[in-house]
């Protein structure tokens, strides 16, 4: 049987998980608006895995009889600044993300639920892997500068994501 607390947890990680894909909708408008078309494709890519993630923790507690409360989504901002100052909030936003997986993580090491620690441990290499990504691209973009044509650049590179084998499943 699940705990009360890490029902309560997971709750409030699907309404993280769904704020990830509103705030990256947001950011995907930001960019369409300035025409970075590339950056608006890959971060509605990313805002429709957000979707997948609070749908794994969703179904993971309907599964083990948990109570599904869904929580009220903050608004994201409206306004990012600069290109780079996108991807530089993603990046806050995942390591934030990965606090809240190892603080679930640690919980149900705690609770003694094995099947809570099986179900986290795709969330901890997801995470390493967001991070790593949205680090490359912060880190590219920094080398560039503010040269427009290398802003191009990284646009058409992000242009070219496809989705991941876990939605083409
Ligand atoms: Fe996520
Ligand atoms: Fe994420």
């Amino acid at each position: 049987m699940i705990s009360d607390v890490l029902v309560d947890e997971i709750n409030e990680q699907i309404k993280f998980e769904m704020y990830s894909a509103y705030m990256y909708l947001a950011m995907s408008a930001w960019c369409a608006e300035r025409n970075l078309s590339g950056f608006a494709h890959w971060m509605t890519m990313q805002a429709q895995e957000e979707v997948d993630h609070a749908m794994r923790f969703f179904n993971f507690l309907l599964e083990r009889g948990g109570r599904v409360e869904l929580q009220a989504i903050d608004a994201p901002p409206v306004d990012y600044g600069s290109p780079v100052a996108v991807m530089e909030k993603s990046l806050e936003h995942e390591k934030f993300v990965s606090s809240r997986i190892h603080h679930l993580y640690k919980l149900a090491v705690e609770e003694g639920d094995y099947p809570a620690q099986v179900m986290l441990q795709w969330f901890v290499s997801e995470q390493v892997e967001e991070e790593a990504s949205i680090d490359e691209i912060v880190e590219r973009m920094k080398m560039f500068g503010s040269d427009g044509a290398a802003l191009l650049m990284v646009d058409t590179q992000l242009a070219a994501r496809t989705p991941g084998a876990e939605e083409q499943a």
